[in-house]
Formats: structure tokens, sequence, C-alpha cells
């Protein structure tokens, strides 16, 4: 299981920190579960630091594809691979709607993860008129088809998909365990489509979208669910470490 925790445009450099320490000294083994926390760009370095031999995996929010340049604003794997980051969030449906990021791009982007040995978080998922009008598991078909498009992956490990339907996305609107297992079940055919049987059956799903310490175990033991990916919830270390638990049992 893999929980991961996502903190969007939150926390400036002493809040940051102020999480970050009692997340570390709150986690405990991560044995048996696989952990990380995406803060914003600027509070990488400080973060890693604290993060230090607590088994907590650094991440980032996104990446641009290109190595260096002229790029005003951007920031690229290299530089996060600097500061210490394992894993990088792309295609976050907020990246998609505010920001025009398309399919093309997340998949360009997670190549160039990919060649700099970062773990791409891909996300996923449906508005609310697609699933309305019963397009989700076709929308969410196009979009792990064309976002993960020419990926060489030799293991499991250097992938996750995260599975966020729009609609339950910081609304406190949970998707239903039903749903859940159905689009999970879903995107695993595909990835075991896409990557062979041996690698597609280990890719970790995540699902996202207002987990909380409620609703993680029952979300977590859906068939195809190999954890979460925690927005609102990942901003209160006991919050965080409760879903984590949950991941645990
Ligand atoms: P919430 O947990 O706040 O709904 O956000 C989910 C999310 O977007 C994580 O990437």
């Amino acid at each position: 299981m893999l929980v991961v925790g996502n903190w969007k445009m939150n926390l400036d450099l002493a809040a940051a920190r102020q999480l970050t320490s009692a997340i570390a000294s709150g986690i405990g083994s991560t044995d048996n579960v696989d952990v990380g926390v995406c803060p914003p760009f600027v509070d990488l370095d400080a973060v890693y630091a604290i993060l230090h031999g607590s088994g907590i995996r650094l991440g980032a929010q996104n990446m641009h594809e290109a190595d260096s340049g002229a790029y005003t604003g951007e920031i690229s794997g290299p530089m996060l691979r600097a500061v210490g980051c394992h894993y990088v969030i792309l295609g976050h449906s907020e990246r998609r709607q505010f920001f025009g990021e398309t399919n093309d791009g997340v998949s360009r982007k997670a190549r160039k993860a990919r060649s700099h040995r970062l773990v791409p978080i891909v996300c996923v998922g449906e508005s609310l008129p697609q699933r309305e009008a019963g397009d989700h598991e076709r929308v969410v078909e196009r979009q792990i088809q064309e976002s993960l498009a020419d990926i060489e992956i030799s293991d499991a490990s250097e992938l996750v998909v995260a599975y966020e339907p729009v609609w339950a996305i910081g609304t406190g609107k949970t998707a239903t365990p039903e749903q859940v297992a159905s689009m999970h079940g879903h995107i695993r055919r595909l990835l075991e489509h896409l990557f062979g049987r041996a690698i597609g059956s280990e890719i970790p799903i995540l699902y996202g979208g207002s987990v909380k310490p409620s609703n993680a175990e029952e979300l977590f033991a859906q068939p195809d669910v190999d954890g979460g990916l925690i927005g609102g919830a990942a901003l209160k270390a006991e919050d965080f470490l409760a879903i984590v638990n949950a991941a645990r049992r």
C-alpha cells in the first residue's frame, strides 16, 4: 500500500516544516506501507532535510519536460532529483483544468521523469458531467492510453497511477466503494494490456478524492486499490497518520 499527501498550494516554509516534523515523528515504521509527501516546490529542500531517515519519500506536484532553459517559472526533473524527490505528480486534474495540461503533455513529462529516475504519479479521472453521461470509463481509458503512451518501465515500482474523480476532489463527496472498485478494475485491465500482465498487475493504483480517516479503511479494502492520494486531510498530521494506519490494516 502507498499513501501520498498532495499539499497543493498550501503551507509556507514554517508551516511545512512543522507538519513534516509532526508526520515524521508520528509515523513509526514504514515497513508495510510506503508513504510520500508532495509539498510546494519552495518547501521541498527543507522538507527533505526533516524527512531524512524517516522512510517517508519526497515528491513534487509538477515538472517541466525540459532539463533546463528559458522557461520562466518552471522546474525541471534534474532540479527535483537534486533536492531529493522520488515521486512527481503529473496531470493532476487541477493542472489539466486550470493550466491546460493535456494527455500528450503528461506523457512527455512522464517519459522525462523516468529518464531522471523519478516515479511519476499520473492522475486520471472524469468530471461530473462525464460521469452523469455514462462516459467515465471511456474518458479514463483515453487518459490512461494517451498519458502513459510510450513510457518504458522495467518494474511496476517505476510508475503510479492515481484515479481521482474530479467531482470528489475537495468536495467532501467520496466516490462509493463500488464506483472505486469498478473503475480501479477497469484501470487494472488497461495497465495489464499496456505493460503486460506481470508488470501491469503490480503497478500501484491510488484512489484520491475526499479520503479521510473515517472512510480510508473501506476505500483501501476495495480490490485494485493500492492506497490513496490525499489532499485536504494530508495537511493535518493526525489525519494523515490515521489514513496511513488505515493502509497498514
Ligand atoms: P482532497 O483529498 O482534498 O479531495 O484532494 C484530493 C486530491 O486532489 C489529491 O491529489
